[in-house]
């Protein structure tokens, strides 16, 4: 049973609300975020947690050898769940090297100290220990309209800096089960959404702009799929893998949906036309503006999540329409959230940047 649980990137998008799932749904565990806080992350994100006295943060950079074995070491971390990560792949386009540091060089610096700690370092700690990575649908490369959802056998094909760089890390990952016995599991998931999501993302990017009546910019002729997943369904589904899952194993986790991007801005659009009958940019698909496609842009991304149905029995709970209504509802009552999150972050510089080059002005 996990007791001392080290997450990597908790404060960010995904880490936080992992942080949070974990304070609520584990009494007996002790939870260490370490996290570097990037211009992704921020402790605005772990405000407010329920317990608080059972969580420690640490700012550091998982690419800190000695910090990480003095994690290790002091805490006695039985258990890992690394999210820390460079994550959006448009940045990784205009910034690879970022993404080669932390997500290639930080991931083998954690999995170096995982083994020393828990495989050289005398006594062996006396419960079970896991090594939990966490990775994306995007290594598997790009489907065509009629091929089938990936699966866990699929062979990878990551095409951007982003995913290329995540593709590693899973190859180190498996590599340490093989040589070295480290007992870890991966789960691989698809584009998440949710609270907290850093408003650079599709998501919580065309909610900001369509309530402060700016362009809505969709990349291309926005056809391209995803499969998105409201962000607790993918925390409970990690947390099933790190306890129940086979060391080893790969588990695929999505949500089971296939909307075109298009589609979706036009369902937040409609969603806040409902919410907000008053605003003076109604009806919000008004703002919509197509513009230059990204670099290498995957055309569809879909999940096969059979075996972690059969073998965890996780399924996720929400659907698109629900997930998308609760998403917008949570950034409207956090308009303060997202204004302390562009300030404290280089948001506005960088957008500027992206959205000149696509010939666009969010
Ligand atoms: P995010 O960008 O919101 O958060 C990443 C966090 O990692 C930030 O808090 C940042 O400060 C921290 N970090 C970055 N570099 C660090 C370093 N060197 N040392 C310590 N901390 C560092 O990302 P997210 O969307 O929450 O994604 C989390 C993980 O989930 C990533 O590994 C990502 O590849 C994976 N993932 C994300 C999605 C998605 O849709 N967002 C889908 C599948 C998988
Ligand atoms: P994003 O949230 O960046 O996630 P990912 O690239 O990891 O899938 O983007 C989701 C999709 O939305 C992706 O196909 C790119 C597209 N997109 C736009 O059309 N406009 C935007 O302004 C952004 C940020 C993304």
């Amino acid at each position: 049973m996990a007791k001392n649980v080290l997450v990597t990137g908790g404060a960010g998008f995904i880490g936080s609300n992992f942080v949070r799932y974990l304070l609520e749904t584990e009494p007996q565990v002790q939870v260490f975020t370490l996290d570097l806080l990037t211009y992704a992350g921020s402790r605005e994100n772990l405000k407010d947690l329920p317990d608080p006295a059972r969580h420690t943060f640490i700012k550091g950079d998982i690419c800190d050898a000695s910090l990480l074995s003095g994690i290790f070491n002091q805490y006695e971390i039985d258990t890992v769940v690394h999210f820390a990560a460079e994550s959006h792949v448009d940045r990784s386009i205009t910034g690879p090297e970022a993404f080669v540091r932390t997500n290639v060089n930080g991931t083998f610096e954690l999995l170096q100290a995982a083994r020393k700690a828990w495989l050289h370092e005398k006594p062996p700690l006396d419960e079970p220990v896991r090594f939990h990575h966490v990775s994306t649908d995007e290594v598997f490369g790009s489907l065509g309209p009629g091929d089938p959802p990936f699966t866990e056998t699929t062979p990878y094909s990551p095409r951007s800096p982003y995913s290329a760089s995540k593709a590693a890390s899973d190859h180190l990952v498996r590599a340490y089960f093989h040589t070295y016995h480290l007992p870890v599991t991966i789960s691989n998931c698809s584009n998440n959404y949710g609270p907290y999501q850093f408003p650079e993302k599709l998501i919580p990017l065309i909610i900001f702009n369509a309530l402060n009546g700016k362009d809505l910019p969709v990349y291309g002729d926005g056809q391209q799929v995803r499969d998105w997943l409201y962000v607790a369904d993918h925390c409970e589904a990690i947390w099933q893998v790190v306890k129940r899952g086979k060391t080893g194993e790969t588990y695929n986790i999505g949500g089971g949906n296939q909307p075109t991007n298009l589609e979706i801005v036009q369902t937040l659009c409609a969603i806040l036309d409902e919410l907000r009958p008053n605003s003076p940019h109604r009806p919000h698909a008004g703002l919509i503006r197509f513009v230059a496609d990204r670099p290498g842009h995957d055309r569809r991304y879909a999940m096969n999540i059979g075996k972690i149905e059969r073998e965890l029995g996780w399924r996720p709970k929400e659907n698109l329409a629900s997930g998308l209504r609760k998403t917008v509802q949570w950034y409207l009552e956090h308009t303060g959230w997202i204004e302390s999150i562009r300030q404290g972050s280089d948001l506005t510089g960088w957008m500027e940047k992206n959205y000149a080059n696509r010939g666009g002005n969010a």
